[in-house]
């Protein structure tokens, strides 16, 4: 298959480019490098893909001639209250609804990453698809919007687009920003890390590996929307006693108050998924902490 993948010079796309690459399809990346971490850690992530600079919110896009979109390009993070919110404006909403418009347009079937941001304080745990979303963050809000745009291009104009919600995700390569990045690099140089919270707030953690084999599923015979989220909660206390049996160090914790915007807990309902694309999370936390960890430590070694 001819695919494109939207983000792809980002944590999870260029993850997922390289599973559809060594799976034999044809794939070319869209990305424009934003600033948000640095760049040169997408041009790492980047190297060995087809990856072409594009502004999904400005320049102009053709997707005939390709199977399918991975759109996974976006502005993540929910620190996204004040000043930075066109930011999350232009790389979600916006590029987004170009994205579809263009894929309605040329036929392409659309799979897009949304988050579990959008239950936002959701009262049911695990949540199912069916919550009544409650973001909390702006960023909860733009990714919401998104769904509903693609709602509405399905609707208005038979876009073929399924949704994901992604649950937090882990691995090599996860975004400078993350918790389980801040945590090896700190634990790895010595430093300290900043928490931001009492660290009782949990995550459905779901492993970069899962992820991608739910994305690819559900190109291939995926439809509506489905939560994909690892099968363990942990809260940040546990997953840093984990992390600092794992690395044999100690972690030097700094306390903050909690960032607006955060939610309290998430975890994932994933009946539906396993139901009908039969995926199931491979990769506990540990292991997957544990790749983490060494992915640090060859970063540092290397340098
Ligand atoms: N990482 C997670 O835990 C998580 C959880 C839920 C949802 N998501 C969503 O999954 C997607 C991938 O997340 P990630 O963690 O890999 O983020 P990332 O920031 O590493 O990757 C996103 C990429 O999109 C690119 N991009 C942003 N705006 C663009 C634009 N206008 N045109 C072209 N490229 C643009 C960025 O340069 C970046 O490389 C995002 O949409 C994110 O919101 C991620």
């Amino acid at each position: 298959m001819r695919y494109v993948v939207t983000g792809a010079a980002g944590f999870i796309g260029s993850h997922l480019s390289e599973a559809l690459l060594a799976a034999g399809h044809e794939v070319v990346g869209l990305d424009c490098f934003t600033d948000y971490y640095d760049p040169a850690l997408k041009e790492e992530n980047a190297r060995g893909l087809d990856v072409q600079r594009v502004d999904l919110a400005v320049d102009a896009l053709d997707f005939s001639g390709f199977d399918g979109v991975f759109h996974l390009a976006g502005q993540p993070g929910v620190r996204s209250f004040g000043d930075v919110f066109p930011l999350y404006l232009r790389r979600n909403v916006l590029a987004s609804q170009r994205v579809f418009e263009a894929a309605g347009r040329d036929g392409a079937r659309v799979v897009f990453a949304s988050s579990s941001s959008i239950y936002g304080a959701t009262e049911r745990y695990p949540t199912p698809e069916d919550a009544q979303p409650q973001p909390l963050s702006p960023y909860g809000i733009t990714k919401l919007a998104c769904e509903h745009l693609a709602g509405a291009y399905v609707r208005e104009f038979g876009l073929d687009c399924v949704v994901l919600r992604f649950f937090n995700a882990f691995g090599p390569r996860q975004r400078p920003d993350m918790a389980f990045t801040r945590i090896v690099f700190a634990l790895a140089e010595g430093g300290p890390f900043e928490l931001y919270g009492d660290g009782s707030q949990s995550r459905s953690w779901t492993y970069v590996g899962d992820i991608v084999a739910a994305t690819i599923a559900a190109m291939e015979h995926g439809s509506g929307t489905y939560n994909v989220g690892g099968a363990l909660e942990a809260s940040m206390i546990e997953s840093i006693e984990l992390l600092e049996r794992i690395s044999g160090r100690t972690l030097d914790v700094r306390r903050h108050p909690a960032v607006a915007g955060d939610q309290k807990r998430t975890k994932a309902d994933t009946t539906r998924i396993r139901g009908e694309l039969g995926w199931e999370p491979q990769v506990t936390l540990e292991e997957g902490l544990t790749r983490q960890w060494q992915w640090a430590s060859d970063t540092l070694t290397s340098r």
